[in-house]
């Protein structure tokens, strides 16, 4: 088991007689790449808020770091990007990263050439901040988070607004940041969707309450989820899948489309169907675990407590 960065236990944070968070508990894991996901005003910013120590809680306790007491201390080991970021607008990206380091004191002036480059803003030159499109305005928020080259990053709504393939970008540059440099991720999101392929486990929040942690192998545990093919030979791998048994059990494949396949009732293990497949002399050019089952899961666990 990796170790606990960061956990909350029966944290509450009320605004007069809203509990904005009520009792939550919650872990992030070194390593992980958190989803935090909830409804519009389900508490994900507040969480982050006083995560970051803008913000003070009623009750409860945090620890960073396994730490609870001067949390200042790992507070510094963590960068921030909560809802849209602060830039001055009639700065470039290096001037807005170099106010940046100065005000958090960071003595490390290549940091900033570190940032722009892992970021993708290295050749934005004189281009005031003003003129960058939302997913360069996103990136530049994301270079300022990652100056002080911290272990833990925390993400409010970064893909707000972005389109599709700016999603996607992001998505991927989080994920090279986490696999190159171990970087913890904290990202929330009211949309499921944005984090599906990026998570490696979720906390669902709603109404301040914490519904439930789970970690992509729970999820492939406790769901028949659904396993999407292509083949080169789709018909071939329908007749192996029916030919073959999976843990004394037929699977049930169906064609969606040109060389799509779709197997509804998963079983634990893709690599056998993978295996089966090739060696019943079919090419598998592609295989996704797709998240219905995860959106499902999600709507039954807020169904009901509109
Ligand atoms: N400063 C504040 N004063 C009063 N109420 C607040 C304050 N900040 C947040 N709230 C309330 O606390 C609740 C949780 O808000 P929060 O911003 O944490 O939600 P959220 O999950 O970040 O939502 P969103 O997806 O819209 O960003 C909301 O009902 C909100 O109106
Ligand atoms: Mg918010």
């Amino acid at each position: 088991m990796s170790e606990i960065i960061f956990s909350a236990r029966s944290l509450t944070k009320r605004y007069r007689r809203l509990h904005a968070l009520d009792s939550v508990n919650m872990e992030v894991r070194r390593g992980d790449i958190y989803g935090f996901v909830g409804e519009n005003g389900a508490g994900k910013t507040t969480l982050i808020r006083v995560l970051a120590g803008l913000a003070a809680p009623d009750g409860g306790e945090i620890a960073l770091f396994g730490e609870t007491g001067g949390l200042a201390k790992g507070r510094r080991r963590i960068g921030g990007m909560v809802e849209t970021p602060a830039v001055y607008p009639n700065f470039t990206a290096r001037e807005n990263l170099e106010v940046c380091r100065m005000q958090r004191g960071i003595a490390d002036r290549r940091s900033i050439d570190r940032a722009l480059e892992t970021v993708g803003l290295t050749d934005t030159g004189k281009k005031k901040a003003k003129n960058f499109s939302l997913g360069m305005k996103q990136r530049l928020g994301l270079a300022m988070a990652l100056l002080g080259d911290p272990e833990f990053l925390i993400l409010d709504e970064p893909v707000n607004g972005l389109d599709p393939a700016g999603i996607m970008e992001f998505r991927e540059l989080l994920r090279k940041l986490n696999a190159e440099r171990g970087i913890t991720i904290l990202i929330s999101s009211h949309l499921l969707a944005e984090l599906f392929q990026l998570a490696t486990c979720y906390g669902f929040i709603h109404k301040g309450r914490m519904l439930e942690q789970v970690t992509i192998a729970d999820l492939t545990e406790k769901f028949h989820k659904q396993l999407h093919l292509r083949v080169d030979d789709p018909d071939r791998a329908i007749a192996v899948l029916e030919a073959h048994s999976f843990g004394g059990r037929k699977l049930m494949a169906e064609r969606t489309g040109g060389n799509a396949l779709r197997i509804s009732d998963m079983p634990k293990s893709n690599a056998d169907i993978v295996r089966a497949l090739v060696a019943g002399g079919v090419g598998v050019e592609e295989v996704a675990v797709r998240g219905d089952a995860l959106e499902d899961y999600y709507m039954s666990l807020i169904g009901g407590r509109r």
